[in-house]
């Protein structure tokens, strides 16, 4: 019997890529190993949207090397950003690797696998237009209570800085029927929480549907009890969007609403198609619309030009919106992109720096925040036990926040209401109070608004 393992970097979309390259995987045959030192096939499914997380692979592909030495047999793969954006590079900069796939290119893992056994090598990188095609039921998940659902594949915006749309291709939309057999299947195997997935997730469209349509009908579906979605540009997100999110009881008021800068100047330059005023207007509309409502960002910091006010205007709007989670990065420049000709002119060590003024201000916000909750109750979707202590167990607030829940077996896909003892940056403590019937028909009317005492309509 042969072994995989798959090691994944980057986004939501390259982990649940994984997931389909593992159930393909089994379905020719292959079982998980426990390590690398296992298996006999390795595929490492890259990222490549800063240059640290590309150059990474290949530090990664010369510590593999030796093993090929004492399993004649392995075969080592590069799938996912970096393999659609280096190509046949790959094989030249590292002599040991058998196979190359990009993003789109999933479907055909099985075919390569065999080639690169018969043939020595195998490459497929992406055709941009083809639609996308993946055998339904395939996918291996790994996420507990939560499935992740592809939406739609690709990119067509032109954001200066960003690799995605050259690693990933212009946007494939799938049709809301088969969304919606996957999820309703996917409900039918015991999962709570769908998690629909593209890079620009609410520019979806296909015919007469868009995203609220598709969260109209998970609503629908028995069985789910949360809806998310990622990742979403300002610039896509419609009214309709924010209504249905408003609406319907399992849309969870969560939402990742990648900012990128506060500064009208460097978003102009960004090319994001937007401004700040305009970010600020949808925030407050769904703050006001959707009681507990909690965002996510992502910033980067010392995009060519930044100045002082620039970046601090970024910081203003951390302190505006509060958000509960902010993933900064510091600008890198990526071959190929718009940016790229651009002076990187803000310096490594002032990146650094604004980086670290950053990082430093939002765990300020986030442990205020997160104190203020204390003494609350919420609704906690379990889906783990604590890294620390295994008789923890680990879940989700509908807004997102990760609870530790102390007390009582609490199961996977369990949902418990669970008061805050304890706030931390990043995480809440609490005890579990009343396990809640998982029934979709006991759903309580206040689910999204967790003090549970608090019904929404
Ligand atoms: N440099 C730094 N950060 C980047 N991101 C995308 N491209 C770059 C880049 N060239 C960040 C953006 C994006 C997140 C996935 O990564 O913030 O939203
Ligand atoms: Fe990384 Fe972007 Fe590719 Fe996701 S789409 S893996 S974030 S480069």
């Amino acid at each position: 019997m042969r072994r995989f393992f798959i090691e994944t970097w980057g986004c939501q979309m390259n982990v649940h890529d994984s997931e389909k390259m593992a159930g393909l995987l089994g379905r020719h045959g292959y079982v998980p190993a426990v390590d690398v030192g296992q298996a006999d096939l390795i595929l490492l499914n890259t990222c490549s949207v800063r240059e640290k997380a590309a150059r990474k692979v290949f530090t990664r592909l010369g510590m593999l090397r030796s093993l090929k030495r004492t399993n004649p047999q392995l075969l080592i793969g590069v799938t996912g950003c970096v393999a659609q954006q280096e190509g046949e590079e790959i094989f030249r900069r590292a002599p040991h690797v058998d196979l190359v796939m990009g993003p789109r290119n999933i479907a055909q893992l099985g075919m390569l696998l065999e080639q690169a056994r018969r043939d020595g090598r195998s490459i497929s990188l992406a055709r941009d237009d083809d639609p996308i095609d993946f055998p339904s039921g395939t996918t291996a998940r790994s996420t507990g209570p939560r499935a992740y659902v592809t939406v739609m594949e690709g990119c067509n915006k032109s954001c200066t800085y960003c690799i995605v749309p050259y690693t990933r291709g212009r946007e494939v939309y799938r049709p809301a029927a088969e969304i919606a057999a996957e999820s309703a299947d996917l409900a039918g195997r015991g999962y709570r929480e769908i998690e629909f997935l593209g890079q620009n997730v609410n520019a979806y469209h296909h015919g007469e549907d868009d995203l609220a349509s598709l969260l109209h009908m998970a609503d629908r579906i028995p069985g789910i009890l949360r809806t998310r979605f990622t990742t979403s540009h300002p610039g896509h997100l419609k009214k309709r969007i924010m209504d249905a999110m408003r609406d319907l009881p399992t849309v969870c008021n969560h939402l990742h609403l990648p900012a990128q800068s506060g500064s009208d100047q460097v978003l102009k330059r960004m090319q994001r198609g937007y401004s700040r005023a305009r970010y600020m207007q949808k925030i407050e509309y769904l703050k006001n619309q959707i009681p507990d409502m909690t965002f996510a960002t992502d910033i980067i910091v010392g995009f060519p030009g930044e100045t002082v006010a620039d970046f601090e205007a970024s910081l203003e709007l951390l302190k505006e919106v509060e958000f509960q989670q902010v993933y900064s990065f510091g600008y890198s420049p990526r071959p190929g992109t718009p940016a790229w000709d651009t002076d990187d002119d803000v310096p490594r060590e002032e990146k650094s720096e604004r980086l670290q003024r950053l990082i430093a201000l939002q765990e300020s916000i986030q442990i205020r925040h997160n104190q203020r909750l204390v003494g609350r109750v919420f609704e906690v979707l379990i889906d783990g036990t604590s890294r620390l202590d295994q008789a923890v167990a680990r879940g989700r607030t509908a807004c997102n926040r990760i609870v530790h829940v102390r007390g009582g077996e609490l199961a996977p896909g369990g949902i418990v209401h669970a008061r805050i003892i304890k706030a931390h940056t990043n995480s809440l403590t609490a005890e579990g109070i009343v396990p809640v019937p998982r029934l979709d028909s006991d759903r309580t009317p206040g689910y999204k608004g967790e003090t549970v005492s608090t019904s929404r309509r």
